[in-house]
């Protein structure tokens, strides 16, 4: 069917639906997701590609047994809490698919033995197709000739994400962890990102003049599953002294306020901005 055929079965429709449904479904059509498949661009469907590879080398938790911090702090947690890796499990259907088949939960039993359940609490250590796309697209400016860099960069969404949709000439990914940083490797050599992308099996705070030299720095959550407190200040002091590039910009989630806001005792926030979920600051004005 063309465009106009198209237009006029929709308008058809919509003529012959009751008058009282009508602008029911007129809402639904402005507030589905239904429709996200028909406006997935080459990009999207690269990204979600890259995601399908990735689960396919990780378990369904994505986390390893090398991260023994983040597994006991997660156990830690006051409510009953599981990973789900936003990026590779960005799709609800592909959650309620393995939901079904008995492979993931929503749901814990307060009750042993008894058919009580609540629902379990999600964490994400990725950002997901969604939220790289706002990144991208509307919460940074034109990164042509720009060199950004992602604290933790894990599975590596931030740097792939910025490949795909932004012209950042360098997209610096820095990452503690051998195993995730072999992964990022392979989806850089199969998808030939090479020309822009790199990763550093490092530590930040090993990294002065890569942080000195960046126009964006971006931190998803880095530090607190992964350092006990004094490391997390150690290395947020370190960022700060470090940020100095005159219009470099800090993306961190959550809030700046709210990262540090734990670190009351090991670290001085003498900059208190707004506490926002999403938050970007100056890097040259961020101090701590
Ligand atoms: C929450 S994940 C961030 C994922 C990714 N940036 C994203 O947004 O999709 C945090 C990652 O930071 C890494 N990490 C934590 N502290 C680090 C440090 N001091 N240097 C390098 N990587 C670090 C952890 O190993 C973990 O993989």
């Amino acid at each position: 069917m063309d465009f106009v055929g198209a237009r006029s079965a929709v308008l058809a429709v919509l003529r012959g639906v009751s008058a009282g449904d009508r602008s029911r479904l007129l809402h639904w059509m402005r507030t589905t997701n239904d429709f996200d498949e028909f406006m997935l661009s080459n990009n999207d469907v690269v990204l979600r590609s890259i995601a399908e590879d990735l689960r396919n080398c990780l378990p369904i938790e994505a986390m390893l047994n090398s991260e023994h911090l983040a597994i006991k702090k997660i156990l830690e947690q006051p409510e009953p809490t599981v990973h789900v890796d936003a990026f590779l499990y960005d799709d609800d259907d592909i959650i309620d698919s393995l939901c079904e088949k008995g492979k993931m939960s929503r749901n814990y039993c307060v009750v042993c033995g008894s058919h009580k359940t609540a629902p379990l609490e999600f964490i994400s250590h990725s950002f997901s197709l969604m939220e790289l796309k706002f990144l991208y697209q509307y919460a940074l400016p034109d990164l042509t000739g720009k060199i950004l860099v992602d604290v933790g960069s894990r599975l590596g969404a931030v740097l792939f994400g910025g490949y795909l949709y932004s012209s950042a000439s360098q997209l610096y990914g820095v990452e503690m962890n051998s195993d995730f940083c072999q992964l990022q490797e392979m989806i850089i050599t199969k998808y030939q990102f090479t020309d822009r992308v790199k990763v550093l099996h490092s530590d930040i705070c090993t990294q002065a003049s890569l942080l000195q030299n960046a126009d964006v720095v971006v931190m998803n959550n880095v530090f607190e599953y992964f350092l006990d407190r004094l490391e997390q200040a150690r290395a947020w002091e370190f960022i700060s002294h470090n940020m100095r590039k005159k219009g470099s910009l800090l993306v961190t989630v959550p809030s700046l306020e709210e990262s540090i806001s734990n670190l009351q005792g090991f670290i001085h926030p003498q900059d208190r901005e707004s506490s926002k979920s999403y938050h970007l600051c100056q890097g040259s004005s961020f101090k701590l």
